[in-house]
């Protein structure tokens, strides 16, 4: 009973969320095309409107890149991220905002072992489409789940 207790109080906790973890419907083409070159074009709901300021701010020093893109471009991504953030800030203590090292998306995967993040066909958390192979799209759900080295199963 306990246990049901808890399962209901994270239930109810989660409507704010639920269908709120891909690409929104009004994604402009160029996020995914600009954002979505180098890695999945990531859900803006993953941070909050401050950290894609400041994301948006550096991109031509991005993550020891240049991800720079003309100024037009440039004002549509951020009104759009802005518009469609969350309200999760991005962890602290990194340079440039994360949001794979925050307590949602760790909590979120805390079933895959360290060992499948080091998986060569994974290379870490970044690599979203590794497994959810729907990413491309901006979609996150379970039933397009495949983890290599892991026999992962939906939840009952
Ligand atoms: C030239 C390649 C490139 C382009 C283009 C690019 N990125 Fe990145 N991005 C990277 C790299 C490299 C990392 C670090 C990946 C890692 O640590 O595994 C990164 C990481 C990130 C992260 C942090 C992910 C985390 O760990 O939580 C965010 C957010 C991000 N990028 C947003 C953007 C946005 C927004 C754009 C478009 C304006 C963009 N990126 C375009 C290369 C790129
Ligand atoms: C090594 C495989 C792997 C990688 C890489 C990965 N995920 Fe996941 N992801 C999972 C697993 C496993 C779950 C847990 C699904 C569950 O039990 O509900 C999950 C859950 C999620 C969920 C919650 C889905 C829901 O409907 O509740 C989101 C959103 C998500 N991942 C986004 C991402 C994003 C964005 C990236 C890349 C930045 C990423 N994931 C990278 C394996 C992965």
């Amino acid at each position: 009973m306990k246990h049901l207790l808890i399962s209901l109080a994270a239930l109810a906790a989660a409507p704010a969320w639920a269908g709120d973890h891909g690409l929104p419907a009004n994604t402009p083409a160029a996020y995914k095309t600009e954002c979505g070159s180098c890695h999945a074009a990531f859900p803006p709901a993953l941070l909050a409107a401050s950290d894609w300021r400041r994301t948006m701010a550096g991109l031509d020093k991005h993550f020891g890149t240049d991800a720079s893109v003309d100024a037009r471009t440039h004002a549509a991504l951020l009104a759009f991220l802005e518009r469609q953030a969350g309200r999760r800030a991005a962890s602290p203590g990194t340079a440039e905002p994360r949001f794979t090292t925050g307590a949602w998306f760790v909590r979120e995967h805390r079933e895959v072992p360290p060992r499948v993040w080091k998986d060569p066909k994974v290379m870490g958390p970044t690599n979203c489409a590794a497994c959810h192979k729907g990413a491309d799209q901006g979609r996150y759900g379970e039933r397009e789940l495949s983890v290599p080295g892991m026999a992962y199963r939906e939840h009952d």
